[in-house]
């Protein structure tokens, strides 16, 4: 099978298996494990933050930044396609207890005219803007890159307001490998950033939550109340670290192979994507001119030793990853045309 389904698909390294197999035992909410410690020390200063705190999942740093950043009853202004209003079942109103506004946007960019015209503060009667919401890379919209111009705007605009700004930084790797840049660079216009080692850098899970040490120490109470405290999770931040120090630099090379797989689907019909608008390792496919439904498509390309996840009606995402090379790449295209030209 060819698993284009997701990059957290990517199996571990030797090496993160061999440092899993060495990794200390401590109890990470009791005394601390050196590990986990590491991990969290590595991640912080790669996002150039002072603390980070690892957690379960990205939806989990996600939740307990909403939770340490605003109080309830306050608004997140975010774009509209966000991962967390579309995909995290609901956290932001159900569990933080937040309000939010999905702006309209351009490549998961969120409109700046409207940004402006929704900030607004806290007054008797009106509810006022707790937190200011960015997506890098951005998953529904085809693993698109936010442009630092554009965060360094957002920004901008929240602190005049005095508002805090969270990056939900899943993929920061790649949008930072897409753009030429570090990390670093795209975090400091934010206040929090997490982002995953479970994805395209392959450790098989966790997040890490990074920010200033006043708000991650709050975090971690709040990652305590909604079940994500952590035990003798070393091994876990043995692969993490091993994540950090060898998948970063080969990121682009899952660019390269989505890009490819794009310029196939568009040689078979122009419709299908652009290639010139993927720019990370997601490639968005539209379906619409087939009058054929995403789920179809997953299940006859499965048929066909392909799998891929629907993320609309009528689109599919495709996504590479280091167990991705061209010979899938290809094999995919050539699955995908058989069905198209039968259809
Ligand atoms: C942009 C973005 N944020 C958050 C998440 C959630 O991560 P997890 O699956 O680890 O909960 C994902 C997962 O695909 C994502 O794409």
């Amino acid at each position: 099978m060819i698993d284009l389904r997701s990059d957290t698909v990517t199996r571990p390294t030797e090496a993160m298996l061999e440092s899993m197999r060495e990794a200390t035992f401590g109890d990470d909410s009791r005394d601390g494990d050196p590990t986990v410690i590491r991990l969290e020390a590595m991640a912080a200063e790669r996002m150039g933050k002072e603390a980070g705190a690892f957690m379960p999942s990205g939806t989990m740093a996600n939740l307990v930044a909403m939770l340490t950043h605003a109080q309830r009853g306050g608004e997140v202004l975010l774009e509209q396609g966000s991962h967390t209003l579309n995909a995290e079942l609901g956290g932001i109103a159900g569990v933080a207890g937040l309000f939010y506004r999905g702006l309209p946007g351009h490549r998961g960019a969120m409109d700046l005219d409207a940004l402006r015209e929704a900030l607004r503060p806290t007054l008797r009667n009106q509810m006022g803007t707790a937190l200011v919401w960015m997506e890098n890379t951005h998953n529904r919209a085809g693993g698109a890159v936010l442009p630092l111009d554009h965060m360094r705007s957002v920004h901008a605009l929240a602190g005049e307001r005095g508002v805090p700004v969270h990056l939900d930084g899943a993929r920061i790797f790649n949008a930072a490998a897409a753009l030429r840049t570090e990390a670093r660079t795209l975090a400091q216009y934010a206040d929090s950033v997490c982002f995953c080692v479970s994805k395209g850098l392959s450790a098989p899970v966790g997040s890490v939550l990074c920010g200033s040490k006043a708000f991650i120490e709050r975090a971690r109470a709040y990652r305590r109340m909604v079940g994500g405290n952590m035990r003798q999770a070393g091994p876990l931040a043995a692969a993490g670290i091993v994540a950090l120090e060898t998948m970063v630099d080969r990121l682009g090379e899952d660019h390269r192979t989505a890009r490819r797989l794009a310029e196939g689907f568009h040689r078979i019909d122009a419709s299908l994507v652009d290639p010139r608008e993927v720019e990370t390792n997601l490639v968005r496919v539209e379906l619409r001119k087939s009058g054929r439904r995403a789920i179809e498509w997953s299940a006859s390309l499965k048929e066909k030793g392909v799998l891929v996840a629907p993320c609309d009606a009528y689109a599919l995402r495709f996504v590479t990853h280091r167990h991705i090379g061209d010979a899938e790449v290809d094999a995919a295209v050539s699955a995908f045309a058989s069905l198209w030209d039968g259809r």
